[in-house]
């Protein structure tokens, strides 16, 4: 993933010699374009009418046939495409060659040699042909430049790989749920405003025409994009939307340090950064954005519908208003100021332990071991988050919890606090049995108490589920309603 392929076609020697040249210079792989039957010097003569380069060009629909395929098409991200200019435009090779990679989810750049013609003409041509692919750029080289030059060129992209190397990303498919072969995914980083650099899996139907809706997702809390996250986005994209799925700030994949830390503010910001990205997509209908936040992100969630006018759909399962349960406990049974007190002292003296041990103690996370009085709630979790169901390495919830000190930025806020002036439309799902549901139902009664938006909010209460089951549970995660809410609020 990440790499930069150089693809060519070459007639006569001059295209491949500036192929190899940006190949070396960027460390990327070579791919020669290589027609089933060579053209040889007589094919290539121009002055004659009858010549077959002449005959090929002239048949707009004619495609050369190619002697093998890119291998491992999926771990590029950048596709270079150089070629000679044939009467002012591209060989048809080269429409040959675009026509039967799937080009969709890379950058494409083209670079031309030719005895003087510019690449414009066959770049406007190639975007009109394929307006979903993403032609960055094109230029023309002799083969004498100096390296920088290349470089210069593609600087971005060179960028894009070290950044990606630098933050050691996974290759591999390592997700608790299985790749549907409807689907085709993407890793991609960007940054948001606090300097982090997020990553994401970008999911998108294999087969659709036009811009598609979009849709953000991040959760639960403490959960990794390759768990539950990744499951809705995946599942949501197969119904016609181009879905990101993302890590926050400081967990997963995602940069950020320290580890295992949250605050509200980023987190809000993180959901936005990653709606500034996916609006930036080229095949993203700017104006049909969603987004869904699973637990302790349903309240994140919900914060940005209030604050973020381009999201136009919210969908919340299984949520948490993260800040009520650090700052009440659970069912609102520690609401009392003496309680906080206890709870601001821990705090506090964890600081100073901290501070002189030099490390951010972990909470512990989930359980390791269950006892038979523990809730059922912290069953399930356990059940989920420790066992080969949904454990992951790098889940915060799996492994050491949360930095003690993080329930800070939570404990004095209140994440709901505008929820009656969201306008856009919100689901809120909640399996009955769930031990947050009072949560999902109170955000709801705030949503529409006193606010002139009531019209176009759900409360779903979901029979006989748990508020695990809403993690990767298929039968009861209610898809075929998300689909039907998004598709008609966007
Ligand atoms: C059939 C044919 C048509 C060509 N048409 C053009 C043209 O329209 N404009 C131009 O500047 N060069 C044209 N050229 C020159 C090539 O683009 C140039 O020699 C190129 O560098 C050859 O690359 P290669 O050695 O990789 O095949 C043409 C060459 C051939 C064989």
């Amino acid at each position: 993933m990440g790499k930069i392929l150089i693809s060519f076609f070459s007639a006569t020697g001059n295209t491949k010699k500036v192929a190899d040249k940006i190949a070396s210079v960027v460390d990327g792989d070579v791919f020669e374009i290589e027609p089933a039957v060579k053209y040889n010097k007589e094919d290539l003569d121009w002055t004659n009418k009858s010549s077959r380069s002449t005959v090929e060009m002239q048949d707009k629909s004619f495609r050369p046939e190619i002697v093998s395929k890119v291998s491992n098409l999926s771990s590029y991200s950048t596709i270079v495409i150089g070629y000679p200019i044939w009467w002012y435009t591209a060989p048809s090779i080269i429409n040959s060659f675009i026509e039967q990679n799937d080009l969709s989810d890379k950058n494409v750049y083209l670079f031309t040699t030719s005895w003087g013609t510019s690449p414009a003409t066959s770049f406007k041509e190639m975007k009109e042909k394929y307006p979903d692919l993403n032609f960055v750029d094109a230029k023309r080289f002799v083969g004498a430049e100096d390296e920088s030059e290349y470089k210069e060129w593609l600087s971005s992209e060179i960028q894009e790989v070290e950044k990606k190397e630098k933050l050691k990303l996974v290759e591999e498919w390592d997700k608790k749920f299985d790749k549907n072969e409807e689907v085709i995914s993407r890793k991609v980083t960007f940054m948001n405003h606090f300097g982090v650099t997020l990553v994401a899996d970008i999911y998108e139907p294999r087969f659709y025409s036009g811009k598609l809706p979009a849709i953000a997702v991040c959760g639960p809390y403490g959960a990794v994009k390759e768990q539950v996250s990744g499951l809705y986005a995946q599942e949501i994209a197969r119904r016609g939307f181009l879905t990101l799925a993302f890590d926050p700030s400081f967990t997963g994949e995602s940069g950020g340090s320290p580890r295992s830390i949250t605050s509200y503010d980023f987190n809000v910001e993180d959901f936005q950064s990653a709606i500034d990205y996916i609006v930036s997509l080229g095949n993203v209908d700017v104006l049909k954005i969603g987004i869904i936040g699973i637990c302790g992100w349903g309240g994140i969630a919900l914060q940005v519908a209030s604050i973020d006018t381009r999201v136009k759909a919210t969908i919340v399962a299984s949520m948490y208003d993260i800040s009520r349960v650090v700052s009440n406990g659970y069912n609102d049974v520690s609401d009392d100021e003496s309680e906080r007190y206890k709870q601001r002292q821990i705090l506090s003296e964890q600081r100073n332990e901290d501070f002189k041990n030099g490390t951010l103690k972990l909470s512990g996370g989930v359980l390791n071991q269950l006892t038979e009085d523990d809730q059922q709630y912290v069953k399930e979790y356990y059940e989920y988050y420790k066992s080969p169901r949904g454990y992951h390495p790098r889940s915060v919830n799996s492994n050491g919890g949360w930095v003690i000190q993080t329930n800070t930025s939570l404990m004095n806020t209140r994440l709901l606090q505008y929820s009656n002036e969201i306008r856009s439309a919100v689901m809120i799902f909640h399996g009955e049995n769930a031990h947050s549901c009072y949560m999902g139902k109170d955000a709801y009664n705030n949503m529409v108490k006193d606010s002139k938006y009531y019209d176009n909010k759900e409360l779903n209460i979901i029979p006989n589920a748990t508020h695990c089951d809403m993690y990767d549970n298929m039968e009861k995660i209610p898809f075929d309603e998300m689909e039907k809410f998004f598709k008609k609020y966007l």
